[in-house]
């Protein structure tokens, strides 16, 4: 049942179109991967063997696919010719990003679908027949509707399929998610002729197990993954939420949250109490859902939505406040550490990160920072980057270091804000053994890929890029250079209090009420 597709180009090769692509390559020899992109810098990174993402297994894929390195046919190829990658592809994906609108109606809550239009319009200018488009970026309801306006009113002749294909992966587990999907969702019209793209869009999942393959109408689509990212975000800031409420009693989230989650309705995903969720894709697909339902005048639904974005703000400030506050009020001439700078593990991408919030309003109260990440430390421009609006003087008061110790002299408090394996406080596995122990690492990493079915190189190669950077660090050499009394404030509950008391610290940790 090979398909019959044999080319394909992906317009946009970011943390989505990257790694999507990659796999799919991976998993169809025959078929031809293209992924173009204007921005040329990030196309030779791709070309390059510093890739411009890091995702643990990413670069193991990418050199088999993109340079033959297993003795196959390379069928992955990345690059600026965009017209000529379009004219040759029989399915093309549109990958590129939608942030907030920041300008015009909607400002602020809206979706900006101005990348999409101009990838539209690229494809209407330059396909010289017929084609499969399809939607993976994340987009308002109705998009496709409008992509279908774009395309009559510039290409008339030409009858393009529109597929709604939303992508779910997560950033540090994306190979394992496109290797192993929980579901993967086909919209469509329900005409002959779009129900055969979408049965053809279906067959390029080849390793997917068909029941997973899920198909929708367009809308349905569209809203159910927008729908899925504002019901992750909800649980987030409900658990959050929560504990602000233990941190006032003598309840202890991770307790709560344990005790909610065998309840089988509930599950135990998403519930880890946190500083505040980030990322690319929950404050703004909140805000895209808020404004949807704004523009239907429901606004007691667009109210409800937009306090999951709420409680986000409020609890990032709420971590601050309780440092601020341990801190007798004032960090004026302080020296404060802050721990990882990735909006998650296993990423090097810091957009909407709460270490971000959380750094400018400390750095509002007049004190320097130090910041240690165990992947963004390599990239201190992004840190600078991600800080520029606050003002001036950045670089004399955020200082980056690539060494955890070095980042904690005579730092005042340490506050850990990402939860890289990197900072616990449990032995350090023996990575010497992973080859023949897979199992036992991948399970120490958190990623049980060969339970998820991952072939065993494909397991190895995602657990040893995790598992690199995840080295613990010297929590004892820390305590002999911070200041007394040794604050530790973890916004992740990635380490054990005992442990670090044992050493002399103090821990403040999310969702658990002060030590006194
Ligand atoms: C609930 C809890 O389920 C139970 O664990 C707790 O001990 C008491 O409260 P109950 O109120 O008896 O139990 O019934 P439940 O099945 O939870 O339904 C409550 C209401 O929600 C009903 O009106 C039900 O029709 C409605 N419901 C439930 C929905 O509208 N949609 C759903 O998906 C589930
Ligand atoms: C999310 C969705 O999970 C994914 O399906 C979708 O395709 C894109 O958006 P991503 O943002 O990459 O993926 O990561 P995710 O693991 O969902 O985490 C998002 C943020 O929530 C991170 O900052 C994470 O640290 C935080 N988080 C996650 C919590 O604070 N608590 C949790 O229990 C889970
Ligand atoms: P995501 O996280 O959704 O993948 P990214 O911002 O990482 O988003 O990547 C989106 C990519 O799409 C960027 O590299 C951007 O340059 C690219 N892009 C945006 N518009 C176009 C376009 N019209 N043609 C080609 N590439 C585009």
């Amino acid at each position: 049942n090979r398909p019959l597709t044999k080319r394909i180009c992906c317009i946009g090769a970011g943390y989505v179109g990257g790694p999507t692509c990659a796999v799919i390559a991976q998993q169809n020899p025959h078929i031809e991967v293209t992924v173009v992109d204007l921005d040329e810098v990030r196309i030779a990174q791709w070309r390059s063997s510093n890739l411009p993402i890091f995702e643990p297994g990413l670069s193991a894929i990418v050199e088999v696919t993109r340079d033959g390195t297993d003795g196959r046919q390379p069928n992955l190829f990345f690059s600026t010719a965009i017209s000529a990658a379009i004219q040759q592809a029989d399915i093309i994906f549109i990958a590129v990003n939608t942030p907030t609108k920041r300008m015009g109606v909607g400002a602020g809550s809206a979706s900006d679908l101005g990348y999409v239009e101009s990838a539209a319009r690229m494809i209407a200018n330059a396909a010289p027949a017929d084609k499969i488009i399809v939607e993976k970026s994340t987009v308002p309801c109705g998009t496709a509707e409008r992509l279908r306006s774009i395309f009559a009113s510039l290409a008339p002749a030409r009858s393009f399929s529109i597929l709604s294909n939303p992508e779910f992966l997560a950033e540090g587990t994306a190979i394992k998610d496109l290797l192993n999907p929980d579901r993967v969702l086909i919209g469509s019209l329900k005409d002959d002729r779009s129900m055969s793209a979408a049965r053809e869009l279906a067959s390029v999942y080849s390793w997917v197990p068909h029941d997973r393959v899920v198909h929708t109408n367009l809308y349905s689509s569209e809203l159910a993954k927008l729908a899925a990212n504002c019901l992750l975000a909800q649980r987030i800031s409900s658990i959050n939420s929560l504990s602000a409420i233990c941190e006032a009693t003598g309840a202890d989230i991770s307790e709560v949250a344990n005790a909610v989650s065998l309840d089988q309705r509930i599950g135990r995903h998403m519930l880890k109490a946190s500083a505040g969720f980030g990322g690319s894709c929950f404050k703004k697909d909140v805000l895209s859902l808020v404004y949807i339902a704004e523009s239907l005048h429901l606004y007691d639904v667009a109210n409800y939505w937009r306090a999951v974005n709420s409680i986000n703000e409020h609890q990032k400030s709420r971590f601050t406040s309780r440092v601020i506050s341990a801190l007798h009020g004032t960090l004026l001439r302080k020296k404060i550490t802050i721990f990882g700078w990735a909006y998650k593990k296993n990423t090097g991408d810091t957009r909407e990160s709460a270490s971000i919030s959380v750094a400018a309003q400390l750095l509002a109260e007049g004190c320097e920072l130090a910041v240690y990440d165990p992947q963004v430390s390599t990239n201190a421009q992004q840190i600078y980057r991600d800080l520029e609006d606050i003002g001036t003087n950045i670089r004399e008061r955020v200082r980056v270091w690539d060494n955890a110790v070095d980042a904690c002299v005579d730092a005042c408090a340490v506050l850990i804000l990402t939860e890289w394996d990197h900072f616990k406080t449990d032995m350090l596995a023996d990575t010497s053994t992973l080859p023949e122990n897979c199992t036992a690492a991948s399970s120490d990493s958190g990623i049980d890929m060969l339970d998820d079915g991952l072939d065993l190189p494909t397991a190895k190669s995602v657990v040893h890029d995790a598992f690199n950077k995840s080295d613990r660090v010297d929590w004892c050499a820390i305590a002999s250079v911070v200041q007394r009394p040794r604050l530790v404030f973890d916004g992740r509950g990635v380490v054990d209090p005992v442990a670090l008391g044992a050493l002399g610290f103090r821990v403040e940790s999310i969702g658990k009420a002060s030590v006194t």
